[in-house]
């Protein structure tokens, strides 16, 4: 069975949408099968966002997700990391469609880095690594 790695970023701790997202998840009709609440630090994050480094909005993007509790689980489903990437809708909460956590649920702040609510793994290869990064254990 198919499995990705999602976050409730710091963002959606802080504004209580914890529960309002694991339910969106469920009420699709996927399983959550790990789920675990944590502070990350820098070198795991680094690792996380590898593909960022270097990229303008990465410092920015390791200071925000450092900035408070986040919320990691694996949610297992055929065809999860499209059906939760079509969930969480597009990178900008401005401009993701409302009926997507983003669209719902956020919007611009003027931080440096889009903050967004949650993150979802975007493919298989990405989410056997991510796992693997979060929960060592699965
Ligand atoms: P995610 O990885 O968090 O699920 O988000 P994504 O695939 O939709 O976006 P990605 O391109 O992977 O970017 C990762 C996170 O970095 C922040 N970001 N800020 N131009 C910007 O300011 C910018 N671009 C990306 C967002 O928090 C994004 O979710
Ligand atoms: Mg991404």
């Amino acid at each position: 069975m198919e499995r990705t790695l999602i976050l409730v970023k710091p963002d959606g701790v802080k504004r209580n949408l914890v529960g309002e997202v694991l339910a969106r998840i469920e009420a699709k009709g996927y399983s959550i099968v790990a789920l675990k609440m944590l502070k990350a630090d820098r070198a795991l994050l680094v690792r996380h966002y590898a593909e960022h480094e270097g990229k303008p909005f990465f410092e920015p993007l390791v200071e925000f997700m450092m900035s408070g509790p986040i919320v990691a689980l694996v949610a297992e489903g055929n065809r999860v990391i499209e059906g939760f990437r079509k969930l969480a809708g597009t990178t900008d909460p401005t401009t993701a469609e409302p009926g997507t956590i983003r669209g719902d649920l956020a919007r611009d702040q003027g931080t440096k880095v889009v903050q967004n609510i949650v993150h979802g793994s975007d493919s298989l290869e990405s989410s056997d690594r991510e796992i693997q990064i979060f929960f060592p254990e699965l």
